[in-house]
């Protein structure tokens, strides 16, 4: 993919590893906060969540890590997510990246990217609204 050089240095931008892990545990705790996205989460096993997310955004941004949990698709069919709900995780995650000493063009790259599985989270069947 053309945009790896600058992803691989989003990965490095944002602290490495270490920072990747902790802002996907504040993300969480901010998507958990949130009384629309909640419920999605109940009875869901947290710590191996965010064991698989931490390893998915530092793919998705170019570390070094190997994502090695389900596809987007099948991870999510069935969750019955609609656009509002992703349109509130996604607003999580740009609050939460503002802490992660990274200019907002860098943050835009970030939520870019991560727009790019929108079609994926959702029920086969379900268009996107926008
Ligand atoms: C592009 C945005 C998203 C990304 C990149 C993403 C990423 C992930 C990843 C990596 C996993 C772990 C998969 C595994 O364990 O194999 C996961 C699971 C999950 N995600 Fe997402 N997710 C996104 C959007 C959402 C949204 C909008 C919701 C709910 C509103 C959601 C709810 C869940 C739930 C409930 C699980 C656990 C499913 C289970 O263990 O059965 N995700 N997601």
């Amino acid at each position: 993919m053309s945009q790896n050089a600058s992803e691989a240095s989003l990965f490095e931008r944002i602290g490495g590893a270490p920072a990747v892990g902790r802002m996907v545990g504040q993300f969480y705790r901010s998507v958990f906060a949130d009384p629309i996205l909640r419920p999605y989460f109940e009875g869901v096993e947290l710590s191996k969540l965010e064991h698989m997310q931490s390893e998915f955004f530092s793919a998705a941004l170019g570390g070094p890590d190997t994502y090695g949990g389900r596809t987007m698709h099948h991870a999510h069919q069935g969750l019955h997510i609609r656009p509002e709900h992703f349109k509130a995780f996604v607003q999580h995650l740009f609050e939460t990246l503002k802490d992660y000493g990274l200019t907002e063009d860098e943050r835009y790259a970030i939520i870019a990217h991560i727009n790019t599985y929108a079609d994926d989270v959702f029920d086969s069947g379900i268009a996107p609204t926008e």
